[in-house]
């Protein structure tokens, strides 16, 4: 029996249904019954705990996912990247699709790449790292929040000329897919919501084909501001939101292999990507 008998639920309920079959052939254990009831695959089930921090809890609210791309997003990552001088939301994506080897919108001849976007939100990163991915790519979008991924999946539409893109609702800090796995990955702002950044960035690297890129746009203490471990350690417990040092985040790519490391500095953020050798 296919997933889709399995599922109990009508293939048109989800983008592609023969992009939720490629991303159960991509995952360590598939479940025996997935459930894309609501849209995407739901490999977390109902969810009894709590949110674990104030910043969690936002994410996971029914109305962030409303205003989060057109005006949270773009208000507070501009000024975050040092609006009017730093890159806007479209330089910002092009930028993504660079460094991870894709193409841009309108380019001929774009990879047939199999594209990850951890911690996708309602899907804006998804798709504008979809729109540089040919027709025969996949692009998985992850994310633990369901009032975020239901938003996402809504927003995606129907499948066009493009490569197929599929939701997923899994825990970015410990990533359901099987090893060397993707030949990119995306983490956009969320890598200092995490309870446990570095093992997530672990996964991400795992999941890395040899030769895959991964690029992570996060959180920068800004040189000026001193760095105390005490102090980083008391905004993260009281919000759940982590400041990375000036040198953290690139330290830990090089930490696990990764080469070819480059950043961009803004006042309060950073991008910061690599390829796995
Ligand atoms: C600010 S949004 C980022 C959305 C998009 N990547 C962007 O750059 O605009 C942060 C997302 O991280 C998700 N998130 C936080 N912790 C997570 C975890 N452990 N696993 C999966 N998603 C997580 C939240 O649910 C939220 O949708």
């Amino acid at each position: 029996m296919d997933a889709w008998s399995n599922s109990g639920v009508s293939a048109s309920m989800v983008r592609s249904p023969s992009a939720v079959e490629r991303v159960l052939g991509l995952l360590e254990k598939p479940p025996a019954e997935p459930d894309v009831s609501a849209g995407y695959l739901d490999l977390l089930g109902p969810s009894t705990e709590p949110p674990p921090s104030l910043a969690q809890s936002v994410m996971q609210s029914t109305f962030l996912p409303q205003i989060y791309e057109k005006v949270w997003r773009p208000v507070g990552f501009n000024l975050a990247k040092g609006w009017p001088v730093g890159p806007d939301t479209a330089a910002e994506q092009a930028a993504a699709r660079d460094w991870l080897g894709l193409a841009q919108p309108g380019d001929d001849g774009k990879p047939p790449a199999t594209v990850l976007d951890v911690a996708c939100g309602p899907g804006n990163v998804t798709r504008a790292l979809a729109a540089g991915v040919g027709a025969d790519g996949l692009v998985v979008g992850l994310d633990a929040a369901q009032t975020m991924l239901a938003r996402a999946a809504a927003d995606t539409g129907a499948k066009g000329a493009g490569p197929d893109v599929c939701y997923v609702r899994g825990n970015a800090v410990d990533l359901p897919f099987r090893d060397g796995t993707f030949d990119a990955v995306c983490c956009f702002g969320a890598l200092y919501l995490f309870d446990d950044p570095w093992t997530a960035v672990d996964g991400m690297t795992r999941v890395l084909k040899p030769g895959g890129r991964l690029i992570i746009l996060t959180s920068r203490r800004p040189l000026a501001l001193p760095a105390s471990r005490l102090g980083g350690e008391i905004v993260r417990r009281a919000t759940g939101f982590t400041v990375f040092g000036d040198r953290e985040v690139t330290g830990a790519l090089a930490d696990r292999g990764l080469t070819g490391i480059r950043r961009r500095r803004y006042p309060l953020m950073q991008l910061v990507a690599g390829r796995r050798p």
